[in-house]
């Protein structure tokens, strides 16, 4: 899993209470996949499940280990394009908000800003639900 830039900033040990916070770096396709990236939104499923796993068995350590599920963000993670795209969420505010998060929850197991909460929670409605979120979601994009 590439580090993102984000995480580089904060190893580089801006904040030292970080440095024992693994952040694995997940993603709004970890619970809906999405099959235009099939492999990566496996990838993604996988990483949520070895997270939850790791905070297991590190529960009685300092390490505290915090996953953080981006939803769409404007980088160029997808080519040039994605960086200027009105269908992602801005990086400032994707990065002001994910530290607002990290600042007001000490605790905090997974990093979920308000617009990957659609995604991260379509499982938990009912499998009708999450069908529908999934049947539109592919609709719109492919
Ligand atoms: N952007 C989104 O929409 C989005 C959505 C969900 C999840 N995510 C996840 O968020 C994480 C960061 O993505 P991003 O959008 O910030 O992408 P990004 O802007 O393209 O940054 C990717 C980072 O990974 C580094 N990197 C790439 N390949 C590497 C390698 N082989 N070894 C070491 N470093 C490597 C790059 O280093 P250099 O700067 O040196 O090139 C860069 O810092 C990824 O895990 C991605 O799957 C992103």
């Amino acid at each position: 899993m590439p580090p993102s830039r984000s995480e580089k900033t904060w190893s580089r040990g801006e904040t030292r209470s970080y440095r024992k916070r693994p952040l694995p770096q997940t993603s709004w396709v970890q619970c809906v996949p999405s099959a235009f990236v099939p492999t990566y939104s496996a990838t993604k499923a996988a990483l949520h499940s070895y997270a939850q796993s790791l905070r297991f068995q590190l529960r009685q350590t300092s390490i505290q280990v915090i996953e953080i599920a981006p939803p769409y963000v404007q980088t160029e993670l997808g080519g040039k394009s994605q960086a200027t795209d009105p269908n992602a969420m801005p990086l400032k505010d994707f990065i002001s908000e994910v530290m607002e998060i990290l600042k007001s929850d000490p605790h905090v197991e997974e990093v979920l800003v308000k617009r990957v909460l659609p995604h991260r929670y379509a499982a938990e409605h009912g499998r009708e639900n999450y069908d529908a979120f999934f049947e539109e979601y592919h609709s719109r994009v492919m």
